[in-house]
């Protein structure tokens, strides 16, 4: 079962940070449903953990092309990423799998967050990126 459904109008039309994306999609995915098959608290931990570093990898991908192209909002998307990062790690150090309404509440978070920030924050980037020939 598909939590979050890749779309076409979620794509920056770069190929390589559209291949994050959906990696990112692919994870919150994964939690989802075995959330729901009934997860034990080290899965929990370990696919949270996977998602995390993964999120980080792909915030420092962008952040090096923003500042490498000289990209003006760098400082307010990279705010963004911060912001992330430190909800995650809030919602990390109180993680319990069998607390359903915090794991409920965590995968709305983690939906709503990517879905509004590829759709609007990494669209702001994109044109740049394109020019700059970015695959
Ligand atoms: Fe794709 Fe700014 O995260």
């Amino acid at each position: 079962m598909e939590f979050i459904t890749w779309k076409d109008n979620y794509s920056v039309k770069i190929p390589s940070i559209d291949d994050q994306h959906k990696h990112l999609v692919h994870l919150i995915n994964e939690l989802y449903n075995k959330f729901y098959q009934g997860i034990s608290n080290q899965d929990l931990e370990k696919i949270f953990s996977e998602l995390e570093e993964y999120a980080v990898y792909h915030f420092n991908h962008e952040e090096k092309f923003m500042q490498l192209y000289g990209f003006e909002g760098y400082e307010a998307h990279r705010q963004e990423h911060e912001n992330f990062k430190e909800k995650i790690a809030s919602y990390r150090a109180n993680l319990d799998a069998d607390n359903t309404s915090d794991v409920i509440d965590l995968l709305t978070y983690l939906k709503n967050w990517l879905l509004k920030h590829i759709m609007g924050t990494d669209q702001k980037y994109a044109p740049l990126f394109q020019k700059k020939g970015l695959k």
